[in-house]
């Protein structure tokens, strides 16, 4: 069986937890590859609202085995606040979680260095979401991390000698922090961690391809906050695209299947950074208001624009994706005119692919389109799409040469609608 990956191509939160969550019975197994609790992501049914930040959104789909690759990075403390609120909420996890033992852990010192790093870059920063993340990336790939594995053998010497090597670094930054009650919680936490299934998840996830099992890979963050091919440094610091789902999963090139990309009819991003399409004007704010658009998890005010066709083309191209899942188009519903950015003024010259520096002189150029002035919340198959809304697929699917196979009018799982395309 092949490997299916779902991933944003936008800023993130472009609603992959949703779209996980309505695919998942299609699939034997969910996975997490990259990223760790900087995730919020969002699933919303019979009435009720879930955010996940390192538990995969394939866990309230039945007995499916969710698995947390090597390649995510566990707040054992943030991970226990998210489990036991799932278990209290009526969804077991001890049984269907698999954690791989090669994940990274992120210690309260880490969180500390995130905040200490910030502070120092000053008006420059990155705008984290100051869990951690940068560091205990940092800290894997010099080859100074910890791992879960970690803890099943003396534990406490190795998270001692991490944590010295931490403070030496604040301390020569003249940064002041307190963790003693943090740290506490933390150890505890660790004893939790242990009560779960902490396995060789690439030994696992090939096994039960073997045995003829479907996996469904599920991306963090988005394209564009990819280490590599993201607007840096105004990134994260994984690699978000499709090829981290090999690296952070232990599966070879040639088992990838379908990969699912997934953008808003629009676009976000929370934090600093480029964003050449921003709207800084009413319109910004209505679709604000009209999006919620804020953090799941910080609550931060996400800046809003119009859709990117340069940004998503280069998406596609560098994540290889095969179908397209437009999201949030309900948002929209009642504007009487919507742009798409089709080309960059780069400076006096026309551009049409995603350049390396967006930081400055880049225009956005766009193409107007007629608005479909109709509520879409309550539509469940594409017959009943408007002519304009059509229209405005079919230019998308146009430009980026990628058929949109899903369309999603609302939050709510059922608020999904999947087209006819031919595979
Ligand atoms: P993720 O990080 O990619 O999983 O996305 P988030 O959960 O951070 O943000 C997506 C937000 O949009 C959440 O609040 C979802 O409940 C909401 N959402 C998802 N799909 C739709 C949709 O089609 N329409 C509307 N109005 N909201 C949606
Ligand atoms: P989901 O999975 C949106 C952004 C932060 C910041 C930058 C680096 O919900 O789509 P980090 O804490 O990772 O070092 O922050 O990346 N960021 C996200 N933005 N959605 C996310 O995740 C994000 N995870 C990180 O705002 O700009
Ligand atoms: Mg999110």
């Amino acid at each position: 069986m092949k490997v299916d990956v779902l991933l944003g191509l936008q800023w993130g939160d472009e609603g992959k937890g949703k779209v996980v969550d309505v695919l998942t019975p299609r699939y034997d197994v969910v996975a997490r590859f990259q990223g760790g609790p900087n995730a919020g992501h969002t699933l919303e049914f019979e009435g009720q609202k879930y955010v996940l930040r390192s538990i995969p959104s394939g866990i309230f789909q039945g007995d499916k085995v969710n698995i947390i690759g090597n390649g995510v990075v566990l707040d054992p403390l943030l991970f226990k606040g998210e489990a036991v609120a799932l278990e209290a909420s009526g969804h077991p996890l001890k049984e269907r979680l698999h954690i791989s033992k090669k994940a990274h852990l992120i210690m309260p010192t880490h969180r500390v260095l995130d905040a200490a790093y910030e502070a120092a870059k000053g008006d420059a920063k990155v705008g984290t979401t100051g869990k951690g993340i940068g560091p205990t990336y940092t800290d894997k790939v010099s080859r100074n991390g910890l791992r879960v594995g970690d803890i099943l053998c003396n534990f406490e010497q190795k998270y001692a000698a991490a944590k010295a090597r931490h403070e030496q670094i604040l301390k020569s930054m003249n940064f002041e922090y307190d963790i003693t009650e943090l740290e506490k919680e933390w150890l505890d936490a660790i004893n939790y961690l242990r009560e779960f299934h902490l396995v060789d998840s690439e030994h696992e996830i090939n096994g039960l391809l073997r045995e003829g099992k479907s996996v469904l890979c599920e991306g963090a963050q988005g394209t564009l906050l990819d280490v590599d091919f993201g607007s840096y440094p105004f990134v994260t610091s994984s690699n978000t695209i499709c090829a981290g789902a090999c690296t952070g999963l232990g599966i070879g090139p040639n088992k990838i299947g379908n990969v699912y990309g997934i953008m808003k009819a629009y676009c976000t991003r929370v934090g600093s950074g480029p964003f050449p399409t921003e709207l800084f004007d009413e319109t910004g704010k209505t679709i604000r208001d009209l999006g919620h658009e804020y953090g799941a998890v910080t609550g931060r005010e996400r800046r809003c624009g119009w859709i990117d066709l340069v940004a998503l083309k280069y998406a596609i191209m560098v994540n290889g994706v095969t179908h397209l899942i437009m999201m949030k188009s309900d948002v929209l519903d009642g504007f009487d005119t919507i742009k798409a950015c089709v080309a960059y003024n780069v400076n006096g010259e026309e551009v049409d692919y995603f350049p390396y520096d967006i930081t400055e002189g880049v225009e956005p150029i766009y193409v107007e389109l007629p608005g479909w002035k109709t509520d879409m919340t309550k539509m469940t198959s594409e017959d009943e799409f408007p002519e304009e809304f059509n229209a405005y697929v079919t230019f998308l699917e146009e430009q980026l040469e990628t058929p949109i196979k899903i369309i999603s009018v609302g939050p709510d799982r059922a608020q999904t609608i999947e087209r006819y395309t031919e595979e």
